[in-house]
C-alpha cells in the first residue's frame, strides 16, 4: 500500500472522507487484491498467521471432542456424549469461518495434520474417565478464550470484519467453558 493512498483513509472528520473520484479510481487499482483494498490497514500477513494459528486450534479441537463423544462412558455419559458432539460439530464450524478469512485476506489456510498439535494453542488430550474429560475440554476452551481476545485487541478496529469473526467466535466459546463449569460443579460421583 502507498503512503497517499493509507492516509487518504485515515480520517479525522467527515470533511476527509474520500471523494466519489477517489474511491471509483482506487478500487480500480490491485483488482487481483479481490476483497482487501487501500483502506485495510492491519498486519495482513500477521493475521493470517494468527487466524491459522486459531485454525490449527480449532482442528485439534474437533478431534479431541470427536474422542471424547466416542469414548464417553458411565451413568451421565448421554447429556456429557450429546454436549461433546454439539461442541465438535461447532469447532469445525468455526475452523470454516476462519479458513474462508485467511483465503480472502490473500492467505492459504495450513491444514497440514503433520504439524497440527505443534501449530495449536490447545492439546490434544485424551482424559482418563468422564469427569477428566470434562476439565480437559473446561482447560482448553479457556485457553482458546484467551487466544480469541488476545487476537481481537490485537486486530482492534484495523480489521473489523476478521475482528467480528473472532468475536463471534469467542462468544461461542465462553458458552462452552460456561457448560463445562457448570457441569464439573454439580458432578456427582466419579
Ligand atoms: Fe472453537
Ligand atoms: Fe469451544
Amino acid at each position: 500500500m502507498s503512503k497517499t493512498s493509507a492516509t487518504k483513509f485515515n480520517h479525522t472528520s467527515a470533511a476527509d472522507l474520500a471523494d466519489r473520484e477517489t474511491l471509483r479510481a482506487n478500487a480500480r487499482k490491485k483488482l487481483e487484491d479481490g476483497a482487501i483494498t487501500d483502506s485495510y490497514t492491519a498486519d495482513r500477513k500477521e493475521v493470517v498467521k494468527l487466524l491459522n494459528e486459531a485454525l490449527a486450534t480449532e482442528y485439534v479441537c474437533v478431534l479431541r471432542y470427536y474422542r471424547h463423544y466416542f469414548m464417553a462412558k458411565g451413568m451421565l455419559a448421554d447429556a456429557v456424549k450429546a454436549e461433546f458432539l454439539e461442541h465438535a460439530k461447532q469447532e469445525q464450524d468455526h475452523a470454516g469461518m476462519l479458513a474462508e478469512r485467511i483465503v480472502q485476506l490473500g492467505g492459504e489456510p495450513d491444514l497440514n495434520p503433520d504439524t497440527l498439535t505443534a501449530r495449536s494453542h490447545a492439546e490434544y488430550k485424551e482424559g482418563s474417565d468422564l469427569r477428566d474429560m470434562v476439565k480437559e475440554n473446561l482447560i482448553a476452551e479457556r485457553i482458546a478464550i484467551d487466544s480469541y481476545r488476545q487476537m481481537i485487541n490485537y486486530i482492534g478496529d484495523k480489521d473489523t470484519t476478521t475482528k467480528r469473526i473472532l468475536e463471534r467466535i469467542l462468544e461461542q466459546e465462553e458458552e462452552h467453558a460456561d457448560e463445562f463449569a457448570d457441569m464439573l460443579e454439580g458432578w456427582i460421583g466419579k
